[in-house]
Formats: C-alpha cells, structure tokens, sequence
C-alpha cells in the first residue's frame, strides 16, 4: 500500500466534498493500494460545514507547498492566484491536482512547461465533467486511436436549465434551482454563457490535439437566449435543443466552438437530461464512444479529484505531463464554418409576408428545407419556423439583419444545427 501525503488547499464545498468522500469511501481507495493522507489544509477560514479533526490548517495557502507532502490539491478556484499557487508547488516538487479548468484553460502551457521541468505531475480529471471519466481516458486508453471529434454538453448547469425549459419550466427559476444545487458556478454567468464548457473543450482539445492553453479566441455563445418556446417548435421538427462543445481535428486546422444547437431526438446526445455531461468521442479504431454522468456537484467532483490521487500514487513516476501545443495548427474561423440553421421568426399575418422572407433567402443562395406556421402569437402576430439547407456562418448576420429590416417581421432568432450522423 502506498501513501500519499496531500496537503488540500481551499476548503469551500468542493475540498469538504473530497475530505468526507476519502473517509466515507476509504475502503475502495484502500482496495486500489493507496492510503490518502491528509496532512494539511490551508484555509483562511473554518467551514462550518465540515470538521477536518486533527488536521492542521494553515491560514496562509502559500505555506502548503512548504509542508512535508507529496502533492498539493488546489481547490481555491480562479485564476491568477491559483497559478501562483500551482507554479509554487511545482517549484516546491510537489505534484499536483486540481478542479480548476479555468486556470489550466489560461496557463496550461506554462503550467505543464514548469511541471516537466521540475519533473512533477500536474492532473486535472475533476476540472472536466467533475468525475465523469474524460480527461485520463483521452490521456491513456485512447491514446492509440485518432480523435475524430469530441462533442457534449460540458456543463451540467446548462443541460439542467434546457432539460428543464423542455419541460415547460423558466428559465430564471431553474438558474436558482442549479444555483441551489451547487452545480452552478459561483459566477452562473460563466455556465449560461458558455464559458465553462469551453474553457473544458479547451482542455479537452489540448490533449487530443496538442491545441495551445489558452487556446486562441474561439466561439462561444451561452443559452441565454433559448426559449421555452424553440423546444415546442424545435420537437415538431425532430430536434431538441443542446448546448454543445466541440474540438475536432479536420486536417489542416483544429475546430473548436461551444454554442447551443438543435440536435436530432434520435441522437444519442439529445437524451441525456438534467445535470448529466454527456460526451460522445469519435475515434478511429473503436468507433463511437459514449461517456455520460453527473459533471457538477461536490462528490462527482471528489470522485474526480480522488481518482487522479490514486492515478498519482499507482503511475510510473517516470512519464510526466503531455506537453500541451505540440500542434500549432490554426483554430478555424467560425466564419468558415456552414451549418444548416433553425429560425424562429414573429411576422405580421399578411399576405406576402412569407413571400417577402424566401426572397431575401433566395437572394442570398439560401434553400428552406422545411417551414412550420403555428397559431398566432398575439394580435395579428404569427410565429414562422424553417429549417434552412445549409450556409457559411459569415452570412448570418447579413440575413439576419435582411429580414429584420422588413417592416412586417417584429422579432427573429436563429440556433445552429448539429448534424449528428
Ligand atoms: N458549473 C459546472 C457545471 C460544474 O455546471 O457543469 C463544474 O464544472
């Protein structure tokens, strides 16, 4: 049995989560030959929630990668103090492991340099999909295949809200209700906006791709402007409605975005409700794979942080961190990519106007695969769905901006499709 000294810094729900599910759940952490102990905790306050016994707590965290331990476990969440703290321990030899996506997303690079340099470990598993296994299976047993693409919902908080709207619920009170959960980030605007789940595709897109950390700028967009509604309309069609994080090597450029879409109901994607990630990586010798399970919530993210300790403690002290930008293939522009797309349009109920609309499409080359007119809105007002063919994405806006200069169109949206054959 190997033991491992750890000394945990930060101590809010996601460090009391780890520490409650090493006692509650330390037979099976024996069973895989490692005994975790817990030397230290640096906090510069005492959770109430959570009694550490013995444990010394210091309240300075800089002083843990001082101690007498082989890794530090960093939990105290954003970015530039976090980096410090990180590239401290490494300088301190110490190993370590962390739930913090954001500061690997904005630092991996220099992070995994100074790791290699001083010839120790830095993991990561719990900042992607919590414990949902992700980040070791891409690292090592997938590690003889091609990555063809990597695509989910990386954010449990978003997938709870839209699950949630499709059931008729709003928006604003299922946000409470993730809040209250603890699923949501401190910051919720960092799960409704979509930048959570990229900077997880970020990570996710280092390892397959060797893309940089921080990745150059990328598309993001955030389910802040789905209704309740586009799920009624959306299902007449066939789809749902995800939001999506997808890397994929095509060639000569890496892709790389995170936004909603509409997703066939018949994918595999499209049924994973509530706070479940869901991920589907595309590969060359096994085919499809599916991985899917609680991304969010103290012990997915203690299941996470404990798997990489015992990763640490059982793995050849010998091979270190894969180097992130091995591969400096560019990030394609959004502009470049073509999707076929989703409009939801309120028009006045006259004749011509579904005339006026297919012209300005026409004019730009764009076909209408399928057109829905539901009952009117309000007074004299009826919403307008098609599904168009497919178009380059730098044309959006201009169509866009077409058809809402008509006189007679009072509100237009759009959302991305997603083909998912
Ligand atoms: N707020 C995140 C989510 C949880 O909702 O998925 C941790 O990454």
């Amino acid at each position: 049995m190997k033991t491992l000294k750890v000394g945990i810094c930060g101590w809010g729900n996601v460090a009391t989560g780890m520490f409650n599910a090493i006692e509650s759940n330390n037979n099976y952490i024996t069973k895989a030959g490692v005994d975790i102990n817990i030397a230290c905790i640096g906090a510069r306050r005492d959770n109430p929630k959570c009694n550490p016994g013995a444990t010394p707590i210091f309240r300075d965290i800089f002083d843990i990668p001082e101690q007498d331990i082989d890794v530090v476990v960093e939990l105290i969440g954003g970015v530039e103090v976090a980096r410090e703290l990180i590239l401290k321990s490494i300088r301190a030899g110490k190993h370590v492991i962390t739930a913090n996506k954001a500061v690997i997303f904005n630092h991996g690079d220099e992070i995994f340099a100074e790791a290699n340099k001083n010839k120790v470990k830095v993991l990561f598993e719990a900042a992607v999909c919590a414990g949902t296994p992700i980040v070791k299976m891409l690292k090592e047993e997938l590690a003889p295949n091609k990555i063809k693409k990597i695509s989910g919902m990386l954010n449990g908080t978003s997938n709870f809200i839209l699950s949630n709207m499709e059931e008729g619920n709003e928006f604003d009170d299922t946000l409470e209700l993730a809040q209250k959960e603890g699923y949501a980030e401190p910051d919720p605007s960092f799960d409704i906006e979509g930048v959570d789940a990229a900077h997880k595709i970020g990570l996710l897109s280092s390892i397959a791709y060797g893309s940089s950390l921080p990745p150059k700028d990328f598309y993001i967009e955030g389910i802040t402007k789905i209704d309740k509604k586009d799920f009624i309309y959306a299902e007449m069609l066939g789809y749902t409605i995800k939001h999506l994080a997808i890397s994929e090597d095509n060639e000569d450029k890496i892709e790389l975005r995170a936004h909603p879409a509409l997703v066939s109901k018949k994918s595999y994607l499209a049924n994973l409700k509530g706070v479940r990630n869901g991920i589907e990586v595309d590969t060359d010798l096994i085919g499809k794979i599916h991985i899917a399970g609680s991304g969010a919530g103290q012990e997915s993210t203690a299941s996470g942080l404990i798997s990489d300790i015992i990763h640490l403690a059982n793995s050849n002290e010998d091979i270190l961190n894969v180097v992130s930008s091995i591969n400096q293939k560019p990030i394609k522009d959004f502009g470049e990519f073509s999707f076929q797309y989703y409009f939801f349009i309120e028009a006045e109920d006259n004749p011509g106007v579904m005339a006026s609309i297919t012209t300005r499409l026409a004019e730009e080359s764009i076909g209408i695969e399928s057109m829905v007119q539901k009952d009117e809105l309000g007074k004299n007002i009826v919403p307008i769905i098609l599904i168009t063919d497919i178009f380059k994405e730098d044309k959006l806006e201009g169509i866009k901006d077409k058809i809402l200069s008509l006189d007679t169109i009072k509100n237009l949206r759009t959302i991305r499709i997603e083909s998912t054959d």
